[in-house]
């Protein structure tokens, strides 16, 4: 039973000590923390699937090989108390829609909680050292995660999706590169977008490449998208094509500044003569997610880091491009899409 005189002498306490909102955004910030961090688990240690249907605890130990029941039924109510997980007796089902969404394997939404306790949190956790080493060392994220990294992009794919259809349709290019491709989801744009065209995708990590060739082909596009492994600056250098369309999504942020231009003189030399080079990227400074992502790729090795915007208009005048069109993708944040041709 509450006991209202401790509870409103307790609020009074906590009025008197004079910091009422900062304690109450504090206990707001760690109902959203334990949100994320239970998914996460889930995520990691695959608990979710086997609560589509429901199961006693005891049932999900054997399941899963949990030796130490009481810890499984405490985490269990933990997602209990959050909403995600329905409890009948000693019987539990997901129950919550990101928990339901989960169970039911979304790609996105699984990446998301993974990247989590994987990775988001270690530029936090291991501040005092990164701010102690060298710039170029660092973390080794992006070539330990590339598959969640290609699928946590596909946040943005409405956005960036659009964008690009448009473009084919103004274009109607006959050879396209997507380079950076990771999962492919923009080559699949590209190729059903025209009927015709065909796309050359290129990406650093051999494995997103390989589950992007098999997508390829179970939608019936492997005959005009051909998708590669390796690095986007050798692979354009020895490229014979010319190109009606360079598409840099999500990625020149990998490179460093002085690097990035030459990307772009390098595509240039690529384009056909009415050809575009259309770069989206998110930018900073402009909101909470472009900081977060900043400072996740400045705390990897190497020199990866988001653009500024003006930096990013700058470098491709500087390269010898004629912006076209300049475009924020999204109204809340930085995200932006640039369309250019070479000047002249
Ligand atoms: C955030 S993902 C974006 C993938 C895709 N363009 C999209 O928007 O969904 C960035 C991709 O760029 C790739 N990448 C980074 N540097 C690269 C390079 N030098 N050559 C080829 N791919 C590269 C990474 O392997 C990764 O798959």
């Amino acid at each position: 039973m509450t006991s209202w005189r401790d509870a409103l002498s307790g609020v009074a306490d906590t009025v008197r000590q004079g910091r009422v909102a900062p304690k109450a955004l504090a206990v707001l910030d760690s109902r959203s923390l334990v949100r994320a961090l239970f998914l996460s688990s889930a995520v990691r240690f695959e608990l979710l699937q086997h609560l589509v249907t429901e199961h006693s605890a005891d049932e999900l130990a054997e399941l899963t090989g949990a030796s130490n029941p009481d810890r499984l039924r405490a985490w269990l109510q933990v997602g209990v108390e959050l909403g995600e997980l329905r409890r009948r007796d000693d019987r539990y089902r997901v129950s919550g829609r990101r928990a339901r969404a989960l169970a039911g394997g979304d790609e996105f939404l699984t990446a998301h909680y993974r990247s989590i306790l994987e990775y988001q949190v270690g530029p936090y956790a291991e501040l005092d050292e990164l701010l102690r080493s060298d710039a170029g060392t660092g973390r080794d994220d992006l070539d330990r995660y590339a598959d969640d990294i290609a699928r946590v992009s596909l946040a943005a794919t409405p956005f960036v999706s659009s964008l690009v259809r448009r473009t084919v349709a103004q274009l109607h290019p006959t050879r396209v590169l997507d380079a950076g491709c990771g999962s492919g989801v923009y080559t699949r744009v590209v190729l059903e977008a025209d009927p015709v065209v065909l796309v050359d995708g290129v990406d650093l990590a051999e494995s997103v490449i390989i589950d992007a060739r098999e997508e390829l082909a179970k939608t019936g596009h492997g005959d005009r998208g051909r998708l590669h492994a390796g690095d986007m600056l050798e692979w354009l250098d020895r490229s014979k094509h010319r190109f009606d369309l360079v598409m840099l999504l999500n990625n020149v942020y990998y490179f460093e500044r002085a690097q990035r231009r030459e990307l772009y003189r390098l595509v240039r030399s690529r384009l056909t003569a009415a050809g575009q080079l259309l770069v989206v990227s998110m930018t900073s400074p402009g909101s909470i997610a472009a900081a977060h992502l900043d400072l996740m790729l400045r705390c990897q090795s190497g020199t990866a880091s988001l653009p500024d915007v003006l930096d990013l208009r700058s470098d491709l005048t500087g390269a010898g491009y004629e912006v076209i069109e300049e475009l924020r993708l999204v109204p809340t944040e930085p995200f932006v899409g640039f369309r250019a041709r070479p000047h002249g």
